[in-house]
């Protein structure tokens, strides 16, 4: 396949994926595998940065987010599966990059800035959270990725990392890497349980390894217009979580129509809404539950041990031309 444009993409292992992970995300990585060559790996080492106080469950969560993957169809026949501390050149280029990137660039970065500002009880003022994006860009650059599918959290890391590229192949005089493009996300992003955005941190999520019962309490718990304080108050569709989530995951468009309609006439009860939701929830996550609940930790291990001897070959074939360029001996 030597014409597919090639894709990497990462996630950070800190916990389960939920269902804003699979329509922000992951869909659209599973469409990719047909056409690109892609590369999905756990970025272990970016959540090392931020969690090196405490990193005991980095290394289960990786499994973890493997198998999420997995059930909701990336297929380790077609794309390249593995956690980036697998492959040690990520690192080696990093620090090539690293002695290249001027401290400027990162320390004005949105993401460095805001990280530090927010997040509390955790000491990120450390050498190697500033060089978070000197890693990604390793990331990208060691596959020569062109397309980097992201949300637009990220596109601060896309810019850098074609900085970074630039500055490399002016000094060296070598176009050695192609200047990846992002691949932003049509959807935005999902709405969580109660109007704020689906964060692991506020609590609001549904997890794809969610029981049957558990869907349902946490359905019953969303929050609807907070104007309808009665069944017979005609309520708002647009923007409406639990609305939002009957478009994307009830597939009985006929079901999701009539409901609306009742909805702005007054003419249902969220009890109802909210029982026909859980439903198709649960229809939609039933066979991404079965699949997963099929792959055994160990299935899992070889899925990433095989994917890292692929991914590897390339990455070690770049070192070669990456140290080419600094002329030193391998
Ligand atoms: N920083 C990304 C995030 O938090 C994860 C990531 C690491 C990544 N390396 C990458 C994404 C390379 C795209 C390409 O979401």
């Amino acid at each position: 396949m030597p014409n597919k444009k090639i894709i990497l993409s990462g996630m950070r292992p800190t916990g389960k994926l939920h269902i804003g992970h699979l329509v922000g995300a992951l869909s659209n990585w599973v469409k990719f595998q047909n056409e690109y060559d892609c590369f999905f790996m756990v970025a272990d080492w970016h959540a090392l940065m931020s969690e090196y106080e405490n990193p005991s469950d980095i290394r289960k969560n990786s499994i973890e987010i493997v198998k999420d993957w997995i059930a909701c169809g990336i297929d380790p026949k077609k794309s390249k599966i593995f956690i980036q501390s697998m492959i040690p050149e990520h690192l080696e280029l990093a620090m090539v990059f690293s002695m290249l990137t001027p401290l400027g660039w990162l320390e004005r970065c949105p993401t460095y800035k805001e990280q530090l500002r927010e997040v509390s009880g955790r000491m990120l003022a450390t050498y190697g959270f500033l060089g978070y994006p000197v890693l990604q860009t390793a990331d990208i650059a060691l596959y020569n990725a062109d397309l980097v599918p992201v949300g637009v959290d990220q596109l601060p890391h896309l810019e850098l990392a074609r900085e970074i590229i630039r500055r490399f192949g002016s000094l060296y005089k070598k176009k050695l890497f192609k200047e990846p493009e992002p691949k932003l996300t049509e959807v935005p992003k999902l709405v969580g349980l109660d109007n704020r955005k689906m964060s692991k941190s506020y609590g609001n999520f549904i997890l794809l390894s969610d029981s049957m019962e558990e869907i349902k309490k946490k359905v019953y718990s969303m929050y609807t217009d907070p104007k309808r304080t009665r069944a017979d108050i005609p309520g708002t569709v647009e923007g409406n979580p639990v609305f939002i989530y009957h478009d994307l995951f009830n597939s009985n468009s006929g079901e999701v129509k009539d409901l609306k309609k009742r909805y702005r006439l007054g003419k249902v009860g969220d009890v109802e809404v909210k029982e026909k939701l859980a439903k198709a929830l649960n229809a939609f996550l039933e066979p991404i539950r079965k699949k997963r609940s099929e792959i055994s930790d160990s299935r899992a291990e070889e899925i990433i041990v095989k994917g890292a001897e692929k991914a590897r070959m390339v990455a070690k074939k770049t070192m070669i031309e990456v140290k080419k360029c600094l002329h030193q001996i391998v």
